[in-house]
């Protein structure tokens, strides 16, 4: 007759079980404060306990049928701690007498099951997979190996002192040395979302400062439109509501060579927004920009 499984070892499985299944669909360790977990905890613990009480009953009755010999022998075995018997099952040599204690008590139809030892090589393979996964979920818990978002993190917070540094280090662009680029337009259209659509509007087309879209420019200080924006944006316009931006430290040279991209892009690469379509009607001069 063979020996069973002690129940806290069923327990165990159990409960390494629910965890694992748990976490497949959780995805955090946040069900541990689910009263459905522990509710099902509970309840599977007590299935084990009626799984082992049903086992017990059914020992108890086939204990009884065997002779007395047999008894003597089972009592004998069921002192061996349960891992003793797993160890000397996995690596002890099984003798050809043995085969037939090794008849299982459950057959059908005259066909009865031997519990002969797995072949050596299946076992090797097997003990090989679980100490690879006792490495593994270890070096997954305690080793960066398997965590590329705190790899992510690393490298993201080097890029940026690199580009601190970067930044401290390249003077911003000053009236002389900024440049009209299209690649700047896009983050210009951000600045300017954030700090001028209050008052030149949507697209520039003008409210309580002028339209930026037409050819009318009340201020032009520079010869080309580029140099010109950023001076303005620069400089505010003394004495109106535009604001010295870049002299009272509100954009640095790296924001307003942007927005004066954007502004140059709406006056110069898109049409005018007119005051039928909604534009501030145009104020100061016609001025003809160098390139
Ligand atoms: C508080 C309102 C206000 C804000 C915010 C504002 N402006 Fe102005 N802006 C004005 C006014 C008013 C004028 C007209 C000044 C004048 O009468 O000479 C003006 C003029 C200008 C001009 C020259 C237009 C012309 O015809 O001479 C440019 C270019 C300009 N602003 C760009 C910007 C940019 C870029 C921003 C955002 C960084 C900005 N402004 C934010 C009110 C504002």
């Amino acid at each position: 007759m063979k020996q069973r499984t002690p129940v806290f070892l069923n327990i165990v499985a159990v409960l390494i079980v629910m965890n694992v299944l748990y976490y497949m669909f959780v995805q955090s360790s946040a069900y541990l404060k689910s009263p459905y977990f522990w509710g099902t905890v509970v309840i599977s613990i007590v299935l084990v306990f009626i799984h082992n009480a049903i086992g017990d009953l059914i020992e108890n009755q086939q204990f009884e049928k065997l002779s007395d010999e047999e008894k003597k022998l089972y009592l004998e075995q069921k002192k061996i701690p349960f891992y003793k018997r797993a160890w000397d099952s996995a690596f002890k040599k099984q003798a050809v007498a043995e085969e037939k204690d090794l008849l299982i008590d459950h057959g059908f139809d005259g066909i009865m099951e031997l519990d002969n030892q797995l072949p050596k090589w299946w076992l090797g393979m097997f003990y090989f997979g679980f100490a690879y996964l006792i490495i593994y979920i270890v070096a997954f818990s305690f080793t960066p190996f398997a965590h590329p978002d705190k790899e992510y993190e690393e490298e993201h917070k080097q890029e940026m002192a690199s580009i601190a540094e970067w930044i401290k280090n390249t003077p911003p662009p000053t009236l002389e040395t900024a440049k009209y680029s299209a690649d700047n337009i896009a983050d210009g259209k951000q600045i300017f979302e954030e700090n001028c659509v209050k008052c030149h509007m949507d697209g520039g087309k003008g409210g309580i400062g002028p339209n930026l879209t037409d050819k009318y420019w009340i201020n032009h200080p520079e010869k080309t439109l580029f140099k010109s924006v950023f001076e303005i944006v620069e400089n505010g316009v003394p004495g109106t509501a535009m604001p010295a931006w870049g002299k009272d430290g509100m954009l640095n040279g790296f924001d307003i060579q942007k927005v004066a991209a954007y502004v140059y892009h709406i006056n110069q690469e898109q049409a005018p927004i007119t005051p039928e379509q909604g534009g501030a009607p145009a104020q100061g001069e016609e001025v003809t920009w160098e390139k």
